[in-house]
């Protein structure tokens, strides 16, 4: 797990090279200013980032879900709403319907979402239904060879760019978790509408929005599996998405704590480097440990999915760890850098703000430790036993 391929560290260099050449330039603006980053995009598709697992086949690389987080890691050091649509794009949207549509509608959705011709949007949550996904308040209403879809759904990643997406309803109250499927939805059939985009702490300049689906008529064909398979198939992506976010979030811890060691070697107070006083350099020492500690249990859960080993448990504790050791390490990262650090110049607030939303999305830390509870319950002393 530590010693790379060679096609995994050219995929590394290929994602710093591109973060440093096209995402930096800029960031503070499109952070500033909330600009959705179109070119980046574009150009994330060009070269293979938005369908990296996606057989080629479909369009994709066909890599394996390591050069994925080490993709994920270099990209989340400069630009998290850069990385959070190649995180949706990969993780929820390619992967599941790659894993779980069935052949027409691979052929009809996949290549362009693996491509970027357009992106995917996985489209959960609710008001009232964010932790507790069951409680689904959307409806789709079988009518024999179509569904009526109604409801609306909130902070969608994606929500104005993607043409395409995979939206959970509720089919049959009475079931339950059994009573919920999964569709295809493409932005562009009536009924469909995209509210404003939101305003956010972070990721400022990805597009988070609320859409609402008015009397949409969804064919059957658009269902993803049997009927009945919707909770278990978000819960089955939500987990491999977690991987993701646990790479962004150290992706952010690193960006952070590289930041305050070149920072460190420069700012000289009391006559001598800061780095040379022990207060900075402890925080320094902690860093690296909760960082290294951090991608070990991310590449150990990108390792296990790769191996075809249960990963649920490996995936939340990648997700609760590293999004931890992001929250602290880049509010030590702003102190490491005193005054300079909380002006945007400098990069270390903007990872600062960035970094709550990996406690948050695909499932807060309390929903983290809520599965690896349930797992330890159930008899699993540990995420790879
Ligand atoms: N794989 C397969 N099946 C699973 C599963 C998994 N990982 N997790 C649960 N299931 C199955 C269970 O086995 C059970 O099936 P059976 O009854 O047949 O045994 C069924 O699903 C129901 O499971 P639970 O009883 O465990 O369900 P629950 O209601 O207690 O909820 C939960 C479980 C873990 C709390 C879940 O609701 C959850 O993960 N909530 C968080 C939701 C979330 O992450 N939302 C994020 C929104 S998307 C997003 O953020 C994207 C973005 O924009 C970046």
């Amino acid at each position: 797990m530590i010693q790379f391929t060679e096609e995994q560290l050219a995929v590394r260099d290929a994602a710093r090279d591109f973060a440093q050449s096209q995402l930096l330039p800029g960031v503070i603006e499109r952070d500033r200013d909330m600009i959705y980053p179109t070119e980046q995009v574009k150009q994330l598709g060009e070269l293979g980032f938005l369908g990296m697992m996606v057989s080629e086949e479909y369009g994709g690389g066909g890599m394996d879900s390591i050069s994925y987080v080490i993709a994920m890691e270099e990209l989340s050091k400069i630009d998290n709403s850069c990385s959070v649509i190649v995180s949706v794009n990969n993780s929820l949207v390619c992967w599941g319907l790659e894993t779980f549509g069935n052949k027409e509608q691979k052929d009809k959705y996949l290549p362009k979402i693996a491509t970027g011709e357009t992106i995917g949007a996985f489209c959960l949550s609710e008001p009232e239904a964010g932790s507790d996904a069951t409680s689904q308040r959307t409806t789709a209403i079988d009518k024999g060879d179509h569904y009526i879809l109604n409801g609306t759904k909130n902070w969608i990643t994606n929500g104005s760019s993607s043409k395409i997406h995979l939206v959970i309803a509720q089919t049959d109250k009475d079931k339950g978790h059994r009573g919920i499927n999964a569709f295809i939805v493409e932005a562009g059939w009536d009924g469909v509408s995209i509210g404003a985009k939101e305003d956010k702490l972070g990721i400022r300049a990805s597009d988070t929005h609320t859409i609402v689906y008015n009397d949409v008529v969804v064919p059957k064909e658009n269902r993803i599996g049997d009927d009945g398979f919707g909770f278990k198939f978000a819960m089955k992506v939500l987990s491999g998405g977690r991987i993701g976010i646990a790479a962004q979030a150290l992706g952010i811890a690193a960006g952070a704590y590289e930041l305050s060691v070149k920072y460190a070697h420069e700012r000289e107070a009391f006559g001598k480097p800061i780095i040379k006083h022990q207060a900075i350099s402890f925080k320094l020492a902690d860093m690296a440990t909760d960082i290294d500690a951090a991608r070990l249990l991310v590449h150990q859960a990108a390792w296990l999915k790769d191996n075809g080993k249960d990963y649920d448990m490996a995936a939340c504790q990648a997700k609760l760890f590293a999004s931890s050791a992001a929250m602290k390490h880049t509010v030590e990262a702003v102190q490491v850098h005193g005054g300079y650090g909380f002006v945007k110049e400098y990069h270390v607030e903007r990872l600062m703000r960035d970094a709550k939303i990996t406690q948050i999305y695909e499932g807060t830390s309390e929903i983290q430790k809520l599965v690896i509870a349930r797992s330890v319950m159930k008899g699993q002393l540990y995420s790879h036993s």
